[in-house]
């Protein structure tokens, strides 16, 4: 004997399709992620009304976005964060209770292995036209204010120009970047070039979804950062440029007060004789607090 017909309309579901999904997982994780993803998504299509035309370039759009995925383009994570989701995402798991240096997303151009440095070393390897020389100091301390010694500070960033050295053909591998160890004053130093605003990549999907909404793909100038320390936890952040014209459109929803860095134009003839640089040149302190591991 055949099964009663069960009637899906408009009128029961989500309803009929979390039943489905409710109790047939023993994995309680899934089970929430799937009944609430399932929920928003029938009340977001109820909500707009969405048309069969809209789901269908719906579907071509976010096929589009996997096509253009390869090795070295992420067109999802993209996405993720010209939604702020990878923002959220990001905020949400690393709560460091108002204290500790605030977390800002990765991004998709740190490559990992970048030299480790001498303390006072010159990321510069091949010089930007007009790039502006840059001192970065600070110091690293714990959630007590106490210095952490043995911090590596993994830094990269973009040119003066706002590329990155795996984007321009003339630039050589790791230029801008390197691996910092701090001593037992916790202090870093390091010379760079001051770092332009640039432009997410828009040659895929997500470019065309910016121009349709009429935001504009730009980042404001930052340097990056991976602060690891035995006893700490991992922070991966980002000091952004004081002034930037883009510190309240940031392309990927990242920007925070607490991470806004103060560049001052400075002319001490002795720094710049001791960093083996020209004056004037520009100067950004920055300390990092690191939450010790519980
Ligand atoms: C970046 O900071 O490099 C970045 C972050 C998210 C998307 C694109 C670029
Ligand atoms: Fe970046």
């Amino acid at each position: 004997m055949s099964a009663n017909v069960k009637d899906f309309s408009v009128s029961n579901l989500p309803e009929a399709v979390l039943e489905e999904y409710g109790d047939k997982t023993s994995d309680p994780r899934l089970k929430e992620i799937m009944l609430s993803l399932i929920t928003h998504l029938h009340s977001f299509v109820k909500d707009v009304k969405l048309t069969e035309e809209e789901w269908f370039t719906a579907i071509q759009f976010l096929t589009a976005v996997g096509q253009k995925c390869d090795d070295v383009r992420q067109e999802f994570i993209l996405l993720s964060d010209t939604l702020g989701v990878s923002s959220l995402v990001d905020s949400l798991n690393n709560d460091r209770d108002g204290i500790g240096t605030e977390n800002a997303v990765l991004g998709p151009f740190y490559v990992s292995g970048a030299p480790d440095l001498p303390m006072g070393a010159n990321t510069v390897q091949k010089a930007t036209a007009n790039g502006i020389t840059a001192l970065v100091s600070g110091t690293v301390k714990d959630n007590e204010g106490n210095p952490v010694e043995g911090a590596v500070l993994d830094v990269w960033q973009s040119s003066s120009e706002g590329l990155y050295h795996m984007q321009d053909e003339n630039m050589p591998k790791y230029n801008l970047c390197g691996k910092f160890t701090t001593g037992a004053d916790g202090k870093y130093v390091f010379v760079t070039e001051k770092p332009a605003a640039y432009p997410v990549p828009v040659d895929g999907p997500v470019g065309d979804m910016l121009r349709a909404c009429g935001r504009h793909p730009m980042r404001p100038g930052h340097l990056h950062f991976i602060l690891t320390a035995p006893g700490h936890d991992r922070l991966v952040t980002q000091i952004f440029t004081n002034g930037d014209e883009y510190l309240d459109s940031d392309a990927v929803f990242a920007t925070k007060t607490n991470l806004v860095g103060e560049y001052k134009e400075c002319n001490d003839e002795e720094l710049a004789k001791k960093y083996n640089i020209e004056t004037p040149f520009e100067k950004v302190d920055f300390d990092f607090t690191l939450m010790v591991s519980k």
